[in-house]
């Protein structure tokens, strides 16, 4: 099977080039003006911006969480992706405490092997770092291509480890060759202050927010980072939503010790006024929670100034039935909100076409950087010869607006209803074939391969 790609905009992390794509099998053939070679597909792209396929290295599919599941499965969490033009997912194993990190990730690949529409990959949540698990490094990296260990620093008695399994684990996955990964924020004040308005019976959703004030991501983040530094580890923070935390980054920067970080396209568009409302604001509970306007333009500076490297989405949906489960206490609505189908037309919209990040930068954040962090570089997040054919093909003027009425996350509520959007997807491809088109998805549940990752960098 061959397509040939014409006339497109080709847009990288680095280049802006009028040119054809000929893509042959799974890959990228030839990239060259007026290519005249016979193909069986030919795709006129006039007009439209050729991107590679998003990336979104957060993704919550069918998580079992606070007593319930994220509701979109691999199949249906993965199909909506490629309708937003994100080609490859990271999920995130989560260990149970007391068990190995090899039964997790059998779960997990019962859960997605055979249903999985895109591609996808695997993060390992260490939420029980002992010896037994200290032997199981190694193998997660070098046989099952998972090169990235997640941590909790926050959800006490349930995720969260402690600063002794942090430094312990991030030594052994330093020699190993990974890299640690952070939710950062400080799971004993956040634990404190949760406890304290309910004693005060203030359970409305407001208290979700009031209850992770941004000391509480500032002090952590600033923590994982030193911890980081000390033992030389690799290290990303998730998530990151405040000026606090951002500038806990920045000061590693400053002492020369990288620490990658990620914000999601909610954080930079949305504020905590969502939560002022009753159990509407229920919607937008997740954590950490959404900030201010001035942390919004902290975070797009961020992105600006190289200091925020991704753009994910934390996409973890609960139907509104699910999240009733706190109607009575905040701290029983299931922490997450979905964006999987919207963080790529949100992010071009309210950043590109609003002139708040160029082109290249948005590919870099969109997908780019992510491959390069998380060792699928350059097989994933670019377009060039020998890459895999996952290529987003834009049309940088379709005006239309985001509805859960057709929407296809299995979610019946869309935390951006009723925005107005510029730019839209129009044709994607995975592995040379085309899975979308004009709205409509031409492949079945088993169409995504799990992607082996490489040890990972500290450097990109
Ligand atoms: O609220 C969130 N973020 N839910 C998903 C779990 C996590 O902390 O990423
Ligand atoms: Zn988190
Ligand atoms: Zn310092
Ligand atoms: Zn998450």
């Amino acid at each position: 099977m061959s397509v040939l790609i014409k006339n497109g905009r080709i847009i990288t992390a680095s280049a802006d080039t009028l040119a054809d794509i000929f893509i042959e099998g799974e890959t990228i053939k030839t990239i060259g003006k007026n290519l005249h070679v016979a193909a069986d597909e030919v795709i006129d792209a006039e007009g439209m911006l050729v991107f590679p396929g998003g990336i979104d290295p957060h993704v919550h599919l069918e998580m079992p969480f606070m007593g319930t599941f994220s509701s979109d499965t691999y199949e249906t969490g993965t199909r909506a992706a490629l309708y937003g033009g994100t080609t490859t997912v990271i999920d995130f194993i989560l260990q149970t405490q007391g068990r190995s990190l090899k039964d997790a990730l059998t779960e997990w690949q019962s859960r997605a092997t055979g249903n999985a529409v895109g591609d996808y990959s695997f993060h390992m949540a260490v939420t029980d770092f002992n010896e037994d698990t200290k032997k199981e490094i190694k193998q997660m990296v070098e046989e099952e291509g998972i090169t990235s260990f997640k941590t909790f620093m926050a959800y006490k008695g349930a995720l969260m480890v402690d600063d002794r399994q942090m430094v312990g684990l991030m030594q052994e996955v330093k020699k190993q060759g990974g890299m640690v990964t952070a939710h950062a924020t400080n799971g004993d004040m956040i634990d404190y202050l949760v406890a304290k308005h309910k004693s005060e019976g203030k359970l409305s959703p407001l208290y979700h927010y009031l209850s992770q004030p941004e000391v509480t991501e500032a002090e952590a983040s600033g923590r994982f980072a030193h911890m980081a530094a000390y033992t030389g580890c690799p290290a990303y923070i998730v998530h990151l939503t405040c000026e606090g935390a951002l500038n806990a980054v920045r000061d590693a920067g400053k002492h020369n010790y990288q620490v990658f970080a990620e914000t999601c396209i909610q954080y930079l568009l949305l504020d905590a006024s969502l939560y002022e409302q009753d159990f509407e604001g229920a919607k937008w509970v997740m954590s950490p929670p959404l900030r201010e306007l001035k942390d919004q333009r902290a975070l797009w500076a961020g992105i600006n100034q190289g200091l925020l490297q991704v753009v994910a989405t934390d996409h973890c949906p609960f139907m509104w039935e699910q999240k009733k489960m706190g109607e009575k206490d905040f701290s029983k609505i299931p922490n997450g909100h979905p964006a999987i189908e919207n963080r790529i037309e949100l992010l071009y919209s309210e950043g590109v076409a609003k002139g708040k990040i160029s082109l290249n930068k948005f590919v870099e954040v969109s997908s780019t950087n992510a491959a390069k962090i998380f060792g699928m570089f350059p097989r994933k997040g670019t377009i060039a010869v020998g890459s895999d054919a996952d290529i987003l093909i834009f049309d940088p003027n379709a005006k239309h607006t985001l509805s859960a009425k057709h929407h296809h996350m299995n979610v019946d509520y869309s935390a951006y209803e009723g925005w107005e959007l510029t730019g839209k997807v129009k044709t994607v491809l995975l592995r040379g074939k085309v899975v979308i088109d004009n709205n409509h998805c031409l492949v079945e549940k088993g169409n995504g391969t799990f992607i082996k990752r490489n040890k990972v960098s500290n450097i990109i």
